[in-house]
């Protein structure tokens, strides 16, 4: 496969580190040293399938094709604005399409997740366009009295179209089931003979550090595996787009490959961690800012809970957007 078209959803109201000052004991301080997190985007008004039918009709624009054009639509989320419907079926209404949609649920990991299943559609024959979109919006899972897990998330959705093409490398996907140290229980509804399945506890539940050790090691295994199936060194790599959870673990694996700083963009300080969305956010970006040239190899790299992991590597086909964005904050100057 290869992408044709990108295109985000954000919402509009921007929360700073200082405004969460006003409603938790945490410090713009604590965390930008910790996460490297300065602001995030929340969701307030506006609905998570408006983001991303936002998102989607504009990578349809971009690779110039209309909804009818499009075999599957697949969302990779966390938690859709409703159980049912899901997602992808609401963003068919949007894009006028009638093709199979379904949502993907392997929670930071989903965009890694649906790439590798829109490739299977392709090379199966059973699609030639698929819409991918990441869609997330992590602020209503998270537990807002919280203040070790409800900084850490921002909202948005960004959207990828996939056709036949050369462009994947590689791909590694690997899961280390865990329910312990990344969590978070469905509702218990009120049927009369469910007992004890009441949670005391809103919104997720994480064990900071055991997921930090997870990620390091795992994004660096992964990483490593990928080079090797594409047969390449990182050193053949020209952007390194890692899972935007936090730039302590960016630098870290900066360190263990001794990638130039040059290669590893980052926007987590505007975006915070958005989850499925990270990766498509920080790829459109980059596309807008004229950064991908066609030919270009990309190792992306992600992590969740689950606890899911992968990645994967590919050649960048397009060219750049005609206007460009400025992106002086994605790289360290
Ligand atoms: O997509 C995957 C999702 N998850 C991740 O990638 C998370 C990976 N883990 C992390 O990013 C880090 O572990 C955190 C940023 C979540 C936490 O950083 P940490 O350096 O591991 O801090 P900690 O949890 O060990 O907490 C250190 C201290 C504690 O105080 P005491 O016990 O030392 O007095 C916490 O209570 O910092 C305190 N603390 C805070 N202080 C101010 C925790 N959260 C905050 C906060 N503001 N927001």
């Amino acid at each position: 496969m290869k992408i044709t078209g990108i295109g985000r959803g954000i919402p509009d109201q921007v929360v700073t580190n200082h405004q969460l000052e006003q409603i938790l004991d945490t410090s713009d301080d604590w965390i930008k040293s910790r996460t490297g997190i300065s602001e995030r985007r929340i969701l307030t008004e506006q609905n998570l399938n408006e983001l991303a039918s936002n998102a989607s009709a504009e990578a349809l624009a971009d690779a110039g094709l209309s909804g009818a054009d499009i075999d599957l639509v697949l969302v990779a989320t966390t938690m859709a604005d409703y159980i049912f419907p899901n997602m992808a079926s609401m963003i068919t209404r949007h894009i006028g399409a009638n093709c199979p949609a379904m949502d993907l649920h392997a929670a930071c990991t989903g965009f890694l997740y649906g790439l590798q299943t829109a490739n299977a559609y392709l090379k199966a024959g059973l699609a030639r366009r698929v819409l991918l979109v990441g869609a997330e919006a992590i602020s209503r899972l998270s537990d807002w009295n919280d203040r070790g897990t409800c900084i850490l998330f921002g909202d948005g959705a960004g959207a990828v179209v996939l056709e036949e093409g050369d462009g994947l490398k590689s791909m590694h996907l690997s899961t280390q089931a865990d329910d312990r140290v990344l969590f978070m229980h469905s509702q218990p509804g009120n049927s009369p003979y469910t007992k004890g399945h009441s949670h005391d506890k809103p919104g997720l539940t994480m064990e900071g550090q055991d997921v930090f050790r997870f990620a390091v090691s795992q994004c660096e295994k992964d990483l490593r595996t990928a080079l090797e199936l594409a047969d390449m060194g990182m050193e053949e790599v020209d952007w390194v787009l890692l899972h935007q959870a936090n730039s302590r673990i960016i630098e870290t694996i900066k360190r263990r490959f001794n990638i130039d700083p040059k290669k590893v963009p980052s926007n987590i300080h505007r975006t915070g961690n958005t989850s499925a969305a990270s990766i498509p956010l920080l790829l459109w970006e980059l596309y807008h800012a004229g950064m991908l040239k066609p030919g270009q190899t990309l190792a992306l790299s992600a992590f969740g809970a689950g606890l899911t992991s992968g990645a994967c590597v590919m050649t960048w086909h397009k060219d750049a957007p005609k206007t460009l964005i400025p992106a002086d904050d994605l790289l360290p100057q």
